[in-house]
Order: C-alpha cells, then sequence, then structure tokens
C-alpha cells in the first residue's frame, strides 16, 4: 500500500467542527441543545445579492475566469477598503481566492519556505498552526493571556522578531473578540518598522465589526512604509453573511498579489462568475444588512458579558469586537459535577454539553487551555437562556 505524503501526517482536522458535530449529534438524538459553537455569523446577505445572482445566471459566459479575479470585484474591493480607510490599493494589489482560509492557506506557499519561522500572539484561530505545519514552517507563538487583555505587547513583539520570517497579527481577534486601539496599533507598528525583513500578515477579517465606537485602525496607516511588506487579508463571510460562498482577498504588494494569481491559476484557476456577481453585489450595494448585524452583535456582547461577569472567579476582557467572547474559566479546574472532575477546559466544555446541553469550544483548540469561546451569533432568543445554563453549571460544582 503507497503511504500519503508526510505532510498529511501534520495535517488534522478542524478541533472547533469536532464539537459542532457532537453537538449536532447530540441534537439530534432529542437533546436541548444550544450552541454556542461555530463562528458562523447566522445570517443572510440582502436580497439585491440574490438579485445580482440571478442577473448573472441569465447571462452565464460559462467561461473560465480571471485567475485574480474580475475587474468589477476588484474595483468593488478597493472601493471597500477605501470605506475601512485602507486608500492607495490598485487591481494590481489585489487577489482573490475561496475564502480567507484558502487566501491564508496561499500566503503560506508563497511566503514560508520549510523550517522558515512565522510568529502570532495565543489565543490564535486554529487553522493558522494547521496552515504552518502543512508547509512545514516553525511557529513561534506569543502567549497573551486574560491578565493582559489577550493583546500582545510591543515588548513581546520586539523580542520575537529576530529571525523570523511573517508575521501573523488577526485584529479583532478569533477567539477572544478583541479589538486594539489605534494607540496599540501605532505602538506594535513602531516595533514592527524596525524589523525590516519580515512580512507582516493581517487577518483583518472581522475589521468591519468592531463596537463601542473605537473604530479598526491597522499597520499600513500607522506607518505608510510597512505598506510594501503588509498584506491585508479580507473575506466576505463574516460581515457580508455569506461563509458559503467562499469570497476572500488579499490586498498588498504587487509581488504578493502575483503570487496568489499564479497558485490561483494553477489550483482553483479562478472564483466562479456567479459567486463573484454576489460578491460585487454585496461590497458595493447597500450596508443595512452589515450594519444592523453591527448593533445586534454588539448588543448580545453586553448581554454575554453581563452574565459571565455574574460568575465568581471567572475573567473575562471585555470584546470590542467579531462575534465571540472568550472567559478564563480556570476557576472551575478542580472542582467536579456529581462527582465528575473538571480538570481542564476540555472536561468543561464536554460536561457542560452533556448535563447543560450548551456547545462551547474549549480554549486548547486556539492555544489557550484556560479559556473556552462562545459565539453568540445564535437566535438571540437563546442568548439569554444558554449563559443561563452556564451560570447554573458554575453554581452546581463543587
Ligand atoms: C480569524 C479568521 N480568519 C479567517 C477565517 C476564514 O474565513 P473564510 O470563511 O473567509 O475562509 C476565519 C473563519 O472563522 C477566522 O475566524
Amino acid at each position: 500500500m503507497p503511504s500519503l505524503a508526510a505532510r498529511m501526517s501534520r495535517a488534522k482536522p478542524s478541533a472547533i467542527m469536532a464539537v459542532a458535530d457532537k453537538a449536532k449529534r447530540l441534537k439530534a438524538e432529542g437533546r436541548d441543545i444550544i450552541s454556542f459553537s461555530i463562528g458562523v455569523p447566522n445570517f443572510l446577505p440582502g436580497d439585491h445579492v440574490y438579485q445580482a445572482v440571478r442577473d448573472a445566471l441569465a447571462k452565464d459566459s460559462g467561461q473560465y475566469g480571471s485567475n485574480r479575479g474580475p475587474d468589477a470585484l476588484l474595483d468593488a474591493f478597493i472601493a471597500h477598503l477605501e470605506g475601512s480607510g485602507l486608500t492607495g490599493y490598485g487591481r494590481k494589489n489585489i487577489a482573490t481566492g475561496i475564502g480567507a482560509k484558502h487566501v491564508l492557506y496561499n500566503l503560506a506557499e508563497a511566503l514560508l519556505d520549510p523550517g522558515d519561522v512565522i510568529v502570532f500572539p495565543t489565543p490564535y484561530w486554529t487553522t493558522y498552526v494547521d496552515i504552518a505545519d502543512i508547509v512545514g514552517a516553525q511557529t513561534r507563538l506569543l502567549p497573551c493571556p486574560a491578565t493582559q487583555n489577550y493583546k500582545l505587547t510591543p515588548a513581546q513583539l520586539d523580542a520575537a522578531m529576530p529571525g523570523a520570517k511573517v508575521f501573523l497579527f488577526n485584529n479583532p481577534s478569533n477567539p477572544t473578540g478583541m479589538v486594539y486601539t489605534k494607540e496599540e496599533v501605532a505602538a506594535l507598528a513602531d516595533v514592527l518598522v524596525r524589523h525590516p525583513d519580515v512580512w507582516i500578515v493581517c487577518d483583518d477579517i472581522y475589521n468591519r465589526m468592531v463596537f463601542d465606537g473605537i473604530g479598526y485602525h491597522n499597520f499600513v496607516n500607522a506607518r505608510p512604509e510597512l505598506r510594501d511588506r503588509t498584506i491585508i487579508v479580507d473575506s466576505l463571510s463574516k460581515t457580508y453573511g455569506m461563509p458559503g460562498w467562499r469570497v476572500g482577498f488579499v490586498a498588498g504588494p504587487e509581488t504578493v498579489a502575483q503570487a496568489m494569481v499564479t497558485l490561483n491559476s494553477n489550483h482553483i484557476t479562478n472564483v466562479p462568475e456567479i459567486v463573484n456577481a454576489a460578491a460585487i453585489a454585496a461590497l458595493s450595494g447597500p450596508q443595512d444588512v452589515p450594519t444592523a448585524k453591527n448593533a445586534e452583535f454588539s448588543a448580545k456582547r453586553d448581554t454575554v458579558m453581563a452574565a459571565l461577569e455574574a460568575i465568581p472567579g471567572v475573567v473575562c476582557p471585555r470584546p470590542q469586537g467579531a462575534f465571540y467572547v472568550f472567559p478564563d474559566i480556570s476557576c472551575a479546574f478542580g472542582k467536579s459535577y456529581e462527582g465528575r472532575l473538571i480538570a481542564n477546559d476540555v472536561d468543561f466544555c464536554n460536561l457542560l454539553l452533556e448535563i447543560k446541553g450548551v456547545a462551547c469550544v474549549p480554549g486548547s483548540a486556539f492555544g489557550e487551555p484556560r479559556a473556552l469561546r462562545i459565539s453568540y451569533t445564535c437566535p438571540t432568543p437563546q442568548l439569554a437562556p444558554g449563559m443561563q445554563r452556564i451560570q447554573e453549571f458554575f453554581a452546581e460544582l463543587r
């Protein structure tokens, strides 16, 4: 029997999907399950997106498309970047892909040789580690626990840069929901300027999901000289409620965008024509759905935080973006539920699901085993009861 390539021994299926699958199984068995597990936005885009798809179907070319993406989509994305305060990008700086995940994978192929070092903070989005493993890069993880608000400090970044090839930054963050302020971004940018041999990859796919008026800030505006080596990753998935449509983007130096195009030409060829039409409509049409959802998510964040703050021992930095809350629940470790010991985050999440029917993802999936992730995109009527079950669970631990 021939063997699989060695890299497949390093490839792992997503830990988040394992929790979601277990919750689905229990639901199918008739259990009353409230899921706070998957990071899906749980809303659909506006009608104009579906109309654009119908129009595109009516005049379908049936042909292969551009490896970079059609001009109309590139232009719509450039206008979207400008709306986020990122000006000065042309079509040659942009490439499209099948979601941000595909774009990040392609970036890893384009920027990292085996053994190269990629640096990023923990907690991290699970896939970063898996992609680095598949391409054979070394990960250098920078621990940012709840005690430092899950945020990277300039001193940590500075110490980690020597010998690094790529610095990967995610703002707003999955899993913590934390958003860096303008001053915090500027302080990290000042450090990055001192390390000119490092590529900077900004996974900013939640950049339109920011609350409390703190705004989205980035390294390029903080220190324009970083533009030549900064790559911004974006996606329709979360902002527009379109995770299944699979559209992602990069904006960056021409050489990097061209590398993405070359990989596409040997890989996916193009994002499908019908999907491109939906993407153009989402980016350039009315923005009322994303705007309304942002207000809704901000209010749901408040509900989750109020419930967590009422639990003695739980520590939770207040998130200001995305749709995640990441409480440190380590106060429960060593306690028991009806004689069943909770030694760690996985025990906690398993028991919480089994006993109270609430699905959360253990923090160890994100490199922070003292926490768990609550994704609060469930229907609003489920949110308060789900949080109440978590409160009850804590109260019943001995
Ligand atoms: C931080 C982060 N980056 C990238 C992605 C992937 O997004 P996409 O659906 O565009 O592949 C996700 C999805 O959960 C994410 O949370």
